[in-house]
């Protein structure tokens, strides 16, 4: 992996990267994965509530908790990344009160490490978000598909693609732009209104199924990596098939095990000779 040491790349750097070099996002849940993450050149490590389905194999990411989200952003922030940490917020760590908004949001900065945390939604959530940045958290937003709402939405949908969604969608990030986030994911929306939203707002866009004309991209490293259980949307780009690879090497593992070839002279402990035929001599067995 490579290793080569680089600055810690921080919030505001992010908010300041507008019409710079694209930003580069990835979803990490765990010490490997966050090396991974790290040692390719990440700007942004979110851990993603779609920990839920892409490591607990659960349906949906609504049946994650705060406990869980800060269980794996430790294990991301453990390794020490140059990139960003974001802790993702799960569904119902900041739709009750404000209070527990922050005291939630304060949970994956002490104990998870992260270095800012994401949270879903538009004008509507802009209380939540302006009390989490009053306690010196940076906040990512996140608009357009939004899967804690897959109930409300009636399913995984591309979002905005009418006029009057599209424009709901656009006093969305201006909303989030104005209160201070220092970047918006925009997730499952057309290129063009992903394109209008990333020219109205300061901050940069990060988009996922957005098309290409925003300020950075982020994919969910199983996807990309061909980790996943074989469903991929349309949006993904899959650069490497690790599945594929790794059922073949724990495959030829068995196949040795029973062969006998594994482990080998080089895999296997030994003691001094002196202390083995002693021991053989014990054993009323031996010879
Ligand atoms: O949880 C996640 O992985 C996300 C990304 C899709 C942006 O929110």
């Amino acid at each position: 992996m490579r290793d080569e040491p680089r600055d810690k790349v921080t919030a505001p750097a992010v908010r300041a990267a507008k019409g710079g070099p694209k930003l580069r996002m990835i979803t990490a849940y765990d010490a490997p994965s966050a090396r991974i993450a790290d040692s390719a050149g990440a700007d942004i490590i979110l851990v993603g509530d779609s920990v839920a389905n892409v490591v607990l194999g659960r349906d949906t990411t609504l049946t994650v908790t705060v406990d869980d989200m800060v269980h794996h952003t430790r294990a991301v922030s453990g390794v020490r990344p140059a990139a960003l940490v974001v802790g993702d917020m799960p569904w119902m760590s900041y739709h009750v009160s404000v209070e527990d908004t922050v005291r939630n949001a304060g949970r994956l900065v002490r104990e998870g490490g992260a270095e800012a945390v994401k949270l879903e939604g538009g004008r509507k959530r802009i209380p939540m978000i302006e009390a989490v940045l009053g306690a010196e958290i940076p906040v990512m937003g996140h608009i357009g598909l939004t899967p804690q709402s897959v109930h409300a939405m009636g399913g995984y949908r591309v979002q905005g693609k009418q006029v009057e969604a599209a424009r709901a969608l656009i006093a969305d990030a201006r909303a989030l732009d104005d209160a201070g986030v220092f970047s918006i994911v925009l997730e499952g929306v057309p290129d063009v209104l992903a394109e209008l939203i990333t020219k109205e707002v300061g901050a940069p866009t990060i988009g996922i199924g957005a098309g290409p004309k925003v300020d950075g991209q982020v994919l969910v490293f199983h996807d990309l990596l061909g980790l996943g259980d074989g469903r991929i949307p349309k949006f993904v780009r899959q650069y490497a098939d690790l599945g594929e690879i790794a059922v073949a090497a724990v495959t030829r593992f068995f196949e040795d095990v029973q062969k006998g070839d594994f482990p080998a002279e080089a895999e296997t402990y030994h003691m001094p000779d002196e202390v083995a035929r002693a021991l053989l001599s014990d054993d009323p067995g031996a010879a």
